[in-house]
């Protein structure tokens, strides 16, 4: 078992979701304390559960706040003030920060509501700096990370996911300016970039129906969590997980923006997807 990175509470967002979860075993096995937070509260008692079982005993460490959770919608100012007086409640302090709730509604943008471009932007954009500048303030004394899950969609803009793009490259362009502002702080900041993962069954059924291009970018959830975690041990700026996309992001850089703009719209017209 590896030390733990600090000796506060690793906090998740979207600790019920696929790449969530790899996080929270990754840092089980490691032995760190666990914050985890989603909406649904069944998946979170679950999850707490499946931790203790599989992974808390065998660490070697079983008292019962080594997990904590908590419900939380981060669409809802209420839900969050609650959740952070919880933590305050509790006296908790955190090591680390791992922002991965996201939404990832697909659709032309003026086939949106404006409930629904306020909910997208709200749970992958506003909620996570939120969150990051909250919990910075209750960071538990020696060395921090903070991990951020934003996207190969972020690499550039991509028409019919416009807005999902341009928040993920918020999370890039905003993280890697934190980053330089924490620097001797001793704040580990990395923003992760994965392409497609094998998370939920309707991801899973676009990456298989994109093919070989989809079979060469996509990784599961365990690879990006490990090797995230990775690249943070190793205060890595970005982490691109698997060498396609590492090369598909090269490209992406230098090709003229006009064709890969064209070559976007061509692949992502085609469909739609909403969440909720
Ligand atoms: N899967 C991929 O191919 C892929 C590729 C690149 C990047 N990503 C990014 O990776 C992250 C996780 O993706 P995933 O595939 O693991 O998705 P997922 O299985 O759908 O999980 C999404 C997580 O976000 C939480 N969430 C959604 N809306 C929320 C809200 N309003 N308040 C609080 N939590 C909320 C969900 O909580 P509940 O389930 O409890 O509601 C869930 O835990 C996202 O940021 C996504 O954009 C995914």
């Amino acid at each position: 078992m590896k030390e733990p990175f600090g000796g506060g509470y690793v906090f998740i967002s979207g600790a019920t979701g696929g790449i969530g979860k790899a996080f929270a075993r990754v840092f089980a096995v490691r032995g760190d304390k666990l914050f985890l937070t989603g909406r649904s509260a069944d998946k979170l008692a679950a999850l707490k559960s499946e931790l203790e079982r599989e992974y808390i005993k065998d660490c070697g460490a079983g008292e019962n706040t080594r997990i904590l959770t908590f419900p939380c919608d981060l669409t809802d100012e209420k839900s969050v003030k609650e959740m952070l007086a919880f933590i305050d409640g509790q006296g908790v302090k955190f090591s680390g920060i791992i922002n991965v709730a996201g939404v990832d509604i697909q659709k032309p943008f003026v086939a949106y509501t404006p409930e629904k471009l306020s909910f997208q932007i709200k749970v992958n954009a506003e909620s996570t700096l939120y969150i990051t500048h909250a919990l910075l303030s209750r960071r538990e004394k020696g060395k921090m990370r903070i991990i951020t899950i934003s996207s190969m969609s972020g690499a550039s803009p991509m028409p019919y996911f416009a807005t999902y793009s341009a928040t993920k490259a918020m999370l890039v362009n905003f993280f890697t300016a934190l980053r330089y502002e924490l620097k001797g702080q001793g704040v580990n900041v990395t923003t992760v970039m994965p392409g497609g993962v094998y998370t939920r069954p309707d991801v899973i059924a676009d990456i298989k129906g994109q093919g070989l291009w989809g079979k060469l970018s996509a990784k599961s959830p365990r690879f990006v969590a490990e090797k995230s975690v990775k690249a943070s041990d190793k205060n890595k700026m970005k982490y691109i997980p698997g060498f396609f996309n590492k090369f598909l992001y090269f490209v992406i850089k230098i090709a003229p923006e006009r064709l890969v703009l064209r070559f976007i719209a061509n692949r992502w017209k085609k469909q739609t997807k909403d969440a909720f």
